[in-house]
């Protein structure tokens, strides 16, 4: 188990201590501040070089990321993949040998195959790699991003800040992950860190979107699902990945809704304070009735702007690895 990102890659949240998530939470929470700053900057990584590459679709990730490396002072470049010579056949080592002669410090990137982003790093290892998304492995920065959302909402109501509560609030705090577990990269993120935090995790899906080893995994899978939404003190919604094919894995769209939807309906089994999260992008009125996914206990936007702190200090960390130039 890694103790800290400080210096390291972050391609997976597997091998991070309590202690390694806690400081990325602890981090993020001082760049809260600086991105409600009218000059939302930092010095931190002022003269590096952050490359963007995604191989595959991103709204919010890529954004946020490149937000992040520009309020950290980085220079980024971004490279259009659909543009780019990757339409001629380059491969991923020539085309991060290329990337690398241009002169960079960190690669983020997103790829549609797993793994994708352990190879990077074996191609240039002096340059830290942090994995956006990699086929249906990891997404770290999604899980570190929720977990500070549950923080972050949890510590307010409190009336204490993140920092000061740690990872305390984690301890037992019930989670339950519903939907296309089978090929959701951020439900194995998401369970590698509320799990290393301390909570308890359950997932509801069908059998046909449930991976083959789930017996392997730090969770309980549930029986009833109505039962675990009256248990959880967080629902965490997935998309149903229709471009993995997860459509052939349910006899229709209609029926995943009306077993495993957060409908109206099923929603009122909550408690009020039970928290609705989803990654995005929704498929309302698939997984998540539109209504639901606007109620006030619902932090869907919430998670899309921790994304900015959370990618600075993971940035930060992975890139500076020490304590300067953060005010
Ligand atoms: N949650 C997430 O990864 O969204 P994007 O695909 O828009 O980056």
């Amino acid at each position: 188990m890694n103790g800290s990102i400080r210096g390291q890659n972050l391609l997976t949240l597997n091998d991070l201590s309590r202690e390694a998530l806690v400081e990325v939470l602890d981090t993020a929470e001082s760049f809260v501040e600086v991105n409600r700053r009218t000059i939302k900057k930092v010095p931190a990584l002022k003269g590096r070089v952050v490359a963007s590459l995604f191989f595959e679709e991103s709204t919010r990730t890529r954004l946020s990321f490149e937000t992040a490396a520009k309020r950290l002072s980085a220079d980024v470049l971004s490279l259009a993949v659909a543009s780019s010579s990757v339409k001629k056949g380059e491969s991923l080592r020539d085309t991060i040998a290329t990337i690398d002669a241009l002169g960079i410090d960190a690669v983020v990137m997103r790829h549609q195959s797993s793994g994708a982003a352990m190879q990077v790093s074996r191609y240039v290892p002096q340059v830290r790699v942090i994995n956006a998304g990699d086929g249906l492995h990891q997404h770290p920065t999604q899980g570190l991003l929720d977990a500070f959302t549950v923080r972050q909402v949890l510590s307010e109501r409190a009336g204490t800040s993140g920092v000061e509560t740690g990872a305390e609030l984690f301890d037992g705090l019930k989670v339950l992950i519903v939907g296309d577990i089978r090929h959701s990269r951020v439900a194995r993120s998401d369970i590698a860190a509320y799990s290393a935090l301390g909570c308890q995790v359950r997932v509801a899906a069908p059998g046909t979107l449930l991976p083959s080893d789930i017996e392997n995994w730090p969770v309980q899978v549930v029986n009833d699902y109505d039962e675990a939404l009256e248990w959880a003190d967080v629902v965490a919604l997935l998309r149903l990945q229709r471009e993995r094919g997860s459509g052939s894995f349910v006899p229709s769209l209609g029926e995943f809704t009306q077993t495993f939807g957060l409908t109206l309906a099923r929603a009122k089994r909550l408690r009020p304070t039970t928290l609705i999260m989803h990654p995005g992008p929704m498929n309302r009125g698939v997984e998540i009735d539109s209504r639901v996914a606007d109620l006030p206990s619902a932090v869907v936007e919430r998670q899309v702007a921790n994304g900015v702190p959370i990618r600075m200090a993971v940035l930060y960390l992975t890139v500076a690895g020490t304590n300067e130039g953060v005010s």
